[in-house]
C-alpha cells in the first residue's frame, strides 16, 4: 500500500496512474475503521482499479470541541486493516496540509433545507464541514466513483447535492449498512460504549425497524413513530434527540405514503454520553 500525506505527492501518483487508464475510487474516511468501511472498501476494489483510502479527522465538521477531541484516533491499526484489505492507497493528511491558513471558519457551504432537520439542525455549521473536506477531497483525488454509507443517510443527500452543484465529476456511490449481530449499526463511535452501552444502543435499531414494520402493515405514519419513540422510553438511560420519518429525497416529514415514496426512519441518540445516529428505507 501507497501512504501519502502530502496533497502533491498523492496527485503526482494519481496522474501516472490515470495516463495508465486505471479508474480511482475513493473511501473518505475519519478512521477508526470497522467493517462498515472495509465493505465500502470491498466495493471500490469490485468497481475500480485503484481505490484511495483517506483518513483525516476534519475539525470544520465538529461542532462540539469535546466530540472532536473524543473522536477515536487509531491510524497504526487503520493502516494494519487497509494493507490486510490490500487497499491500494491509504491518504492521511495533516490538519496543516488540508487547512494551510490553519482557518476553518473562512469559507462556509450552505444545504437548504437539508441542515435546518435532523443533523442539520441539531449540527449547526456540521453539513458546511463535510461539504468543504469533500470537495478538497474530490478535487485533489478526482475519483470516478465515491463510497459512503448509508447510516450517514442525510450526509448521502448533501455529498449528491455538492457533487451536482459544484460539478464534480465524481459518481456517488451509497452502500448498506453493516451491522453487530444484535443490530447495532457499525460506527467508529462504538468505540467508546462499553459492552452494556452496545447492547443498549442496539435499541436503536429495534425501534426504528419496529416503525418500518408498522408502516409497512399499513400503521399512520405517526402512529407508528410515536410508537417507535416510546418503545426507545422503555429505556431511560438512551436520551432521544430525534425520531423522525421522513421522505429521504428531501428530508422534509414524510406525511402520506404515496406511490412515489422514498420513506425513512431516522433517529439520533445519547447512550453513554455518546452520540449515534442510524436509519432503516422502508418499503425496501
Ligand atoms: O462520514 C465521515 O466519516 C465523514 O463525514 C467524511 C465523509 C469522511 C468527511 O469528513
Amino acid at each position: 500500500m501507497q501512504i501519502f500525506k502530502n496533497i502533491k505527492s498523492l496527485q503526482y501518483f494519481l496522474a501516472e496512474e490515470r495516463q495508465k487508464k486505471r479508474s480511482v475510487g475513493l473511501v473518505p474516511t475519519m478512521g477508526a475503521l470497522h467493517e462498515g468501511h472495509l465493505k465500502l472498501l470491498n466495493q471500490s476494489q469490485k468497481e475500480n482499479d485503484i481505490t484511495v483510502c483517506s483518513i483525516y479527522v476534519n475539525p470544520a465538521q465538529f461542532n462540539n470541541t469535546d466530540d472532536l477531541k473524543k473522536y477515536p484516533r487509531d491510524l497504526d491499526h487503520d493502516q494494519f486493516l487497509l494493507e490486510k484489505q490490500a487497499c491500494d492507497v491509504l491518504f492521511s493528511p495533516s490538519d496543516k496540509e488540508m487547512y494551510p491558513e490553519g482557518n476553518l471558519n473562512g469559507i462556509k457551504l450552505g444545504f437548504g433545507k437539508l441542515e435546518q432537520v435532523l443533523e442539520g439542525k441539531f449540527r449547526p455549521g456540521h453539513f458546511s464541514g463535510v461539504g468543504i473536506i469533500l470537495s478538497k477531497l474530490f478535487h485533489i483525488v478526482n475519483s470516478d466513483k465515491a463510497y459512503f454509507g448509508q447510516k450517514d443517510l442525510q450526509q448521502c443527500s448533501v455529498v449528491r447535492k455538492l457533487i451536482e452543484e459544484l460539478f464534480f465529476s465524481t459518481q456517488l456511490v451509497i452502500v448498506p449498512t453493516v451491522r453487530e449481530n444484535n443490530g447495532l449499526a457499525m460506527s467508529s463511535r462504538n468505540t467508546r460504549l462499553s459492552e452494556k452501552g452496545k447492547d443498549l444502543a442496539a435499541n436503536l435499531y429495534h425501534a426504528i425497524t419496529k416503525v418500518k414494520n408498522l408502516i409497512e402493515e399499513g400503521e399512520k405514519i405517526e402512529v407508528a413513530r410515536q410508537a417507535g419513540i416510546s418503545t426507545l422510553k422503555e429505556q431511560p438511560k438512551i436520551r432521544q434527540e430525534y425520531f423522525e420519518v421522513i421522505d429521504k429525497r428531501d428530508f422534509t416529514t414524510a406525511a402520506d405514503i404515496t406511490p412515489k415514496s422514498e420513506i425513512a426512519v431516522c433517529v439520533a441518540a445519547f447512550v453513554e454520553e455518546v452520540r449515534l445516529i442510524d436509519n432503516v428505507l422502508v418499503f425496501s
